[in-house]
Parts: structure tokens; sequence; C-alpha cells
């Protein structure tokens, strides 16, 4: 055998011998966690679906989310917004220089931010580590964990009274598509992900944001008790979630879940009580892709969702904003 045989029949051996004695190390709970401070009234804004996309008219839309802002601080009875949290689809088949501007408008709000990716997010002329560095920048909560759990956007927000967690805010991705590719299949809520979840929650009120309503949205129009809309739900679009059921919603009812909110479909805005858990979809803000009109109160139903915490409640108030220049806008109670 040439030396040089020698080292190449060496080289495997190594390698295999490193790989057995190595660790990959998982990450911790932690590593999932930010913290910001509680007093009552905490005002949490849900602004979702702004499907920005290369025809954007960027400063329009600017001006329009500007109005949107102030119609939401205006609603908060703090005046103030503590944490916006967005439900996804911020793009729609985008690119870096529209995101960039999207993301730098966020930062330029100057609250605390979070964003769960929607179907849409993921497609573009850009990396997701591109996504992943810009959700990430300024007063931003996200966390992409590096894992092995589905989905990119799995972390919480600990809303923190001194040393005692007060509330959780959890964001969960309901990912894309559903792998076998079939189109319009959306993909849900992992069991992975559920197990995660699961692990985070502490023994206090919580609340869970992401992009595609879970199958329960449906189910709630059976159980009309907990109707909290002023419109009928026949009015507008029919729910479209994964076909799959995800085991999030059987696991909130037994960790505390108060509320939940998804975004995705973009003319639905209805609140239901369901099995004591609060299922709401975000208003959908802006006017890009397609939304409703009420014919009933005559307004465009776009603008943004607040959800006001008390020590172990919250308030609800959905606020439209019309178009820049119409505002002040509605804001409804629930
Ligand atoms: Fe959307």
């Amino acid at each position: 055998m040439s030396k040089k045989t020698l080292f190449v029949a060496i080289i495997p051996l190594l390698a295999i011998s490193l790989s057995g004695c190595s660790s990959t190390s998982s990450p911790s709970l932690d590593d999932y966690v930010s913290e910001l401070g509680y007093e009552d009234g905490f005002t949490i804004l849900q602004w979702t679906d702004l499907h920005w996309s290369i025809e954007t008219d960027r400063e329009e839309e600017k001006r329009y989310l500007s109005a949107a802002f102030e119609a939401a601080k205006e609603a908060s009875p703090s005046k103030r917004i503590d944490l916006l949290m967005i439900t996804g689809d911020l793009a729609l088949i985008s690119s870096k220089s529209v995101l960039e501007d999207e993301f730098s408008f966020i930062r330029s709000l100057n609250v605390p931010f979070g964003v769960s990716w929607g179907n849409h997010d993921k497609q573009g002329t850009y990396s997701l580590s591109y996504l992943d560095s810009l959700a990430s920048s300024g007063q931003s909560i996200y966390k992409n964990v590096d894992d092995d759990v589905h989905g990119r956007s799995n972390y919480v927000v600990n809303i923190m009274d001194g040393n005692t967690v007060k509330w959780q805010v959890f964001s969960l991705d309901s990912n894309s598509y559903e792998p076998s590719g079939a189109l319009y299949s959306y993909d849900y809520i992992h069991d992975d992900q559920v197990e995660w979840f699961k692990e985070e929650s502490k023994d206090v009120p919580s609340l869970c944001y992401f992009h595609i309503p879970l199958l329960e949205w449906g189910d709630s129009k059976n159980d009309t008790t907990g109707l909290k809309s002023k419109e009928k739900w026949e009015e507008y679009e029919k729910e479209c979630p994964s076909p799959k059921r995800s085991k999030l919603f059987e696991e909130a009812k037994k960790s505390g879940v108060q509320g939940m909110f998804c975004g995705h479909d973009h003319s639905n805005d209805y609140v239901s009580t369901y099995e004591g858990i609060v299922l709401g979809y975000g208003v959908k803000t802006g006017k890009e892709l397609y939304y409703a009109h009420s014919s009933t109160r005559d307004i465009d139903l776009i603008g943004g969702s607040l959800v006001i915490l008390h020590d172990d409640s919250f308030e609800l108030k959905h606020v439209y904003t019309q178009d820049a220049d119409g505002y002040p806008s509605y804001t409804e109670n629930y």
C-alpha cells in the first residue's frame, strides 16, 4: 500500500470515528423566549396579509399603514401599542428591495414586533435565511431557532410582571403547502410543533398567533352561541384551512390558551368563542389583493385587530381604517 493509498484509507475511518463520538446540541426551551414587561392594558396590535409585491404602490401603502397604526393607538385604552404581531403574507411573490422597504417601515413604528410566516412569504427572489435576518431586525422578537421542528416562526413572548410570567404570546408557523405539492392544499401546524408548544407552555393565560386557520374555525360555525360578529359568515369566503386537523386546538384547551388569531382568508373577519377559546380572524391590513366590503356597515373590512390584556382576561377590538385619508376609522368591540 502506497502512502497515498494509506492516507485515503485512514480518512474514512477518522470520519466514522469522529461522527461516532460527536453530539449535536439541541436548543433549550429558553432559546425560543423573549420577554416584555406587563402592565394592565398591555396592547397587542395584529396586522395580517399585507401582500406587498413588486406591483405595490409602496408610498401609498406606507401612508395607509401609518393611518392604520394611528387609528389602532387611538382605540387602545393606553393610546399605546406594546407589541405588533404580523400574522403572515407580508409579501406576495416579492423581491428583496420591496421587503427591505416594508421592514424598514415596520421598524420605523418603533414598537416591538413579531412575524408568523404565511404561505406567500417564502415565495420570492430571496433566501429563507434572508427572510430570517430581515424579520430579526430592529425591535423584533421574531426567532427562528435552529431545531428539528417544522416551521421557521415558532417562538414565544413571556409578558413579565416582575419576575413572574403573567401572559404568554405564542407565534407558530402554520407552514405553506402540503408537501405532496397538490395545488392549494395548505399545510398545517405539525405534531412536533404542538409538542414544542406543550413544553413551552406555562400555567398562565396565553394567546396564539399564526397564519392559516385551524379546521376549528369552520367548526365554530356550528356553535352559533359563540358568534361575536355582526355579519353573517355566509356573506364572505369559505375558510381555507389545511384539510389535516392539527392537534394544536386540543392541546390549547389544556394549556390555558384564551385566544387564537390567524389571517389567510382576507374577507373573513369573524370572531367566535368555541369550546372556551376565542377564535379570531385578524382584520386584513390594506387593499392589496382582495378583501371584503360590509354591506351592513358600508365599510371595507380592512385595518387591524387589538388585544388588550388584563390580569386574567382580554378585550378584543377590530379597528377598520378605510384609507390613508379616511382616518378616523371605525372600531368594533367584542
Ligand atoms: Fe394572504
